[in-house]
């Protein structure tokens, strides 16, 4: 087989990640990917640097070894602290969530004042800033730890008053910075979109514009694929083939409401330990 037409692997510390599947599949419908959801493990954003750093290593080899031609980091924790160890450890196209949305932020914002809401760990990192700031030294960036909302998105409380009123607690403090632009920096907030949005519309003086790092990841790989000349020659739709280190079940449960589109049954897996170089 070409290696163009091998599958696209995606990781994530469990089943948020395949907000980006969704997104890349939107845009390159034909790829085959592999997605592997780290269920054992999960979370990775209250996590210290050296361990998300060696999940995410193990992450990633288990699909180099499956035979992957691109691997992307779907999770932004993981992104924001493990990029670097995973491009030097393997020798493929290898790429995150974080760049592509702090580019498209900068892009989006007018005042170049931009919040960015994420899992404690991923604020912590600063990655979000730091590629803005080298990107554009004179934009202000405004971080937030929204540690409440992973499990309120697993719940499914979407729209639940309780949801509302933790976004409205999150988001008042980058009101008071006149951020104009916010990039949602955790594979589950673009489940959030129409409710910060609603929230925005009541805390925000002007409108706010939201950067799904999801969705500005998609648009990365496909221009990173074309670049490669690693786009699949396939003209068929693509399979998604998903694996979980735990509980196949409640991964299928949940997956519908993350992807759009029914998924197979995960394969349940056990990955290989391995140190960080
Ligand atoms: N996937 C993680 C992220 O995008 C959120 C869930 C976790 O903490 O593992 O940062």
């Amino acid at each position: 087989m070409q290696t163009r037409d091998l599958p696209i692997g995606v990781f994530d510390s469990g089943i948020g990640g395949l907000t980006v599947v969704r997104q890349i599949r939107n845009l390159l419908p034909n790829e085959d990917i592999l997605y592997l959801g780290d269920t054992a493990r999960v979370p990775y954003g209250t996590k210290s640097q050296e361990t998300v750093v060696r999940f995410a290593c193990e992450d990633a080899r288990f699909l180099v070894e499956k035979g992957v031609k691109a691997v992307v980091v779907a999770c932004n924790t993981a992104s924001a602290w493990a990029l670097p160890a995973l491009e030097q450890r393997f020798g493929l196209p290898i790429g995150g969530v974080i760049l592509p949305g702090a580019e498209a932020a900068l892009i989006a914002s007018h005042n170049k004042r931009v919040g960015v809401i994420g899992t404690a760990a991923t604020v912590r990192s600063q990655a979000y800033r730091e590629a803005m700031l080298e990107r554009s030294p004179n934009a202000r960036v405004f971080a937030q730890a929204c540690p409440l909302l992973v499990p309120l998105a697993e719940e499914g409380w979407f729209n639940h008053p309780v949801t509302l009123k933790v976004l409205e607690e999150y988001l008042t403090p980058l009101m008071i910075e006149q951020i104009d632009t916010l990039i949602l920096g955790c594979t589950h907030y673009p489940l959030f979109k129409r409710t910060i949005l609603r929230v925005l519309r009541q805390i925000a003086p002007h409108p706010i514009h939201l950067v799904d790092s999801a969705e500005s990841c998609a648009v990365h790989v496909r221009r990173r694929l074309a670049e490669l000349e690693l786009l699949t020659s396939s003209a068929s739709l693509g399979q998604i083939h998903p694996f979980v280190t735990d509980e196949p079940s409640r991964f299928s449960r949940m997956a519908r409401q993350f992807l759009g589109v029914p998924i197979r049954e995960p394969e349940l897996v056990q990955l290989r330990e391995l140190r960080p170089e």
